[in-house]
């Protein structure tokens, strides 16, 4: 038997008892002749103490160990002594008293400490030795974090009827809107699967096959352009449901992301319960975004009437212009630093912006780069509109509406992370509905799926397809926290007459239709119920729980910033032979 406990289960309760243990050697100090070893395992550490009177050869074999040794300790436990206590150990209270040891492995000094935050190495270096990297508390933690997420949706939606399908890896494009991963046929020379980038289809399908709710813990590949949120494989909760209202699906997700709090992540609050729902329209308009973080205020303000008959030229050309003159007010930041200022006014920039007019309201009056353009009328008016009390900056933006939307969206979390607007500890979850059905491709000339093109239009605006397809709104909808987007779905189209509708607005050919498509199509002449369904990003859910920044903190070996596995070397060359085999030749 390798053990009897784990290291991190030893409690009080234990003394007295003869245990045997296995683990890694966290830290090892040296005290006048006495040893200790912190030794680790998954479950915690344990302090192990080795006395100067154990046998020659097991002290010898002592003085030899290093960090990360693979042990084996047989000893006692034993309560520490009063005032020995250590309070930041989960086992603080005990230590084992080592009769025997036994070196399982030793281990070459690593290429970095596992047991500290600090003095970590550049991400790639992490990478390389990912399995060093997650012995790290941290990282195990988040390991186990995810696991409880997951089993908790497995448990959750087994109780709630849904059932688990596997669907498959090797398939068929599916436009998801980024670029596919394909798999070359061997059998079929010139022939590709698609690796997907959802199981939309399948899923759908699995409703016309009768299976009703369905769920997978779903892997999904595409290949677009990395982001700290965004990795090339990733998973979602993939669900879909047959008759069903859109309400009907945000339910069961609400009332899984509401129960499984409490459970995995007892530290986190939800902000507010039910969760608010927004439409796109509103959402866009009060905070610049249709992913806002809710957790704070600071929303984005019309005062374009205020400004009417302004005659500062930055404010009439834009609204001359059909724009908009908007604000948000910066609590507390009246005294910012003409350093500061430029600093947004760069960002600003950055966002879209031609410039960024500020106005300081201060007890002397109006200060900020628009204050001698604005009459004291219009100060009073704004001061109402906005509620900016004494000490707060107001930043206006003046331009195309979605411009400034963009624009103030983005300095709106600046100020976030900048006053520490956000409490860590909550979790702003909501819900945003009536998203538009297309979106002008302008490189393109052509009208895109918002979402995808299997989301039902809104069927009062069906009438508009001929006169003007951008106000369509459809039955789509995402779920946000915390100013991320963590899960997106709709309701389907189930009649083909629709369906082919949709995919003539998008362009498509009529054979391109039949050959891309042809499958979905005739399913649906067949029986097919209505349906709708969702799939939260579990990376981002587990990357807000564990209160990272980036999605790849919680996967266990992603790929890095530039889609590289840099531990395994992936992508690399193959044998000519494979190629031959494939049918392939790589053109320089
Ligand atoms: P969508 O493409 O919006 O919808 O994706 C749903 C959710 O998956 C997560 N996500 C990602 N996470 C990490 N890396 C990525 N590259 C990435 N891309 C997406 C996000 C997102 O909200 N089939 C539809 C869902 C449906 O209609 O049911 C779909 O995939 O959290
Ligand atoms: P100007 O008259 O161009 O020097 O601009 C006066 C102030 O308005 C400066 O602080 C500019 O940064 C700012 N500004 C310029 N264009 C815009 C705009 N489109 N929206 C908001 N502020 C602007």
């Amino acid at each position: 038997m390798y053990r009897t406990h784990t290291c991190g289960e030893l409690r009080a309760s234990h003394a007295g008892q003869a245990v045997t243990l296995a683990g890694w050697v966290h830290r090892r100090r040296d005290h006048g002749g006495v040893a200790f070893f912190d030794l680790r395992d998954r479950a915690g550490i344990v302090q192990v103490t080795i006395n100067p009177d154990l046998a020659k050869d097991v002290l010898d074999l002592v003085a030899n160990v290093r960090f990360e040794w693979v042990l084996q300790i047989e000893g006692t436990v034993h309560k520490r002594p009063a005032g020995m206590e250590n309070p930041k150990m989960e086992t603080g209270e005990i230590e084992i008293i080592a009769k025997n040891i036994t070196v399982l492995n030793p281990s070459k000094t690593l290429p970095f400490m596992v047991s500290g935050e600090n003095d970590l190495p550049d991400e790639n270096t992490r990478l390389k030795y990912r399995y060093l990297d997650l012995r790290r508390e941290r990282m195990t933690r988040n390991m186990i974090l995810r696991h409880k997420v997951v089993k908790f949706m497995r448990d959750y939606l087994d109780k709630e009827g849904f059932i688990e399908v596997e669907t498959p890896i090797m398939f068929k494009a599916t436009p998801e809107g980024a670029r596919d991963y394909l798999v070359p046929s061997r059998i079929y020379p010139g022939q590709f699967y698609a690796l997907p980038q959802s199981p939309q289809q399948l899923k759908q399908l699995l409703m016309v096959a009768g299976l009703d709710k369905y769920f997978q813990i779903a892997r999904c590949f595409r290949d677009e352009d990395l982001r700290g949120d965004r990795q090339p494989e990733f998973t979602q909760l993939d669900l879909e449901m047959s008759f069903v209202h859109r309400d009907d699906v945000l339910k069961v997700v609400e009332d899984l992301y509401t129960a499984m709090l409490p459970a995995v992540a007892p530290n986190k609050k939800l902000l507010s319960s039910p969760w608010p729902k927004f439409s796109y329209r509103e959402v866009v308009e009060k905070y610049g975004t249709d992913k806002p973080d809710l957790r704070f205020g600071t929303e984005l303000v019309d005062v374009s009437e205020v400004f009417a008959k302004s005659e500062f030229k930055v404010f009439k050309s834009a609204l001359e212009a059909g724009g908009v003159v908007k604000c948000i007010v910066a609590p507390k930041s009246a005294d910012m630093s003409r350093r500061e200022v430029d600093a947004l006014t760069e960002s600003a920039k950055a966002l879209g912006a031609k410039g960024l007019a500020t106005l300081a309201v201060t007890a002397e009056g109006p200060k900020g780069t628009a204050a001698k353009f604005v009459t004291p009328d219009e100060v009073e008016a704004l001061r109402t509109q906005t509620k900016a009390g004494e000490g707060d900056l107001i930043l206006f933006a003046a331009d195309a509406r979605p411009v400034v939307n963009k624009v103030l969206g983005g300095l709106r979390l600046i100020f976030r992370d900048k006053l520490n607007l956000a409490d860590k500890d909550v979790m702003a979850f909501a819900w945003v509905v009536d998203f538009p059905m297309f979106a002008w491709n302008e490189e393109e000339q052509r009208w895109d799926a918002e979402h995808h093109p299997f989301t039902m239009p809104q069927l009062a605006d069906l009438d508009k397809f001929d006169t003007d397809p951008g106000s369509i709104l459809s039955d789509a909808y995402d779920m946000v926290c915390n100013g991320y987007e963590v899960a997106s779905g709709s309701i389907r189209i189930h009649r083909r007459d629709i369906q082919n509708k949709i995919f003539q607005m998008l362009g498509h050919k009529d054979e391109d239709i039949q050959a891309k498509f042809g499958h979905m199509l005739e399913a649906f002449e067949y029986g097919a119920p209505p349906h709708g369904g969702m799939a939260p990003g579990i990376d981002r859910l587990v990357m807000l729980l564990a209160d990272e920044i980036n999605i790849r903190e919680v996967i266990a070996f992603p790929k890095n910033q530039n889609g590289r596995d840099v531990m395994a070397d992936a992508p690399s060359e193959v044998e000519p032979k494979q190629l031959k085999e494939l049918h392939i030749k790589i053109v320089e």
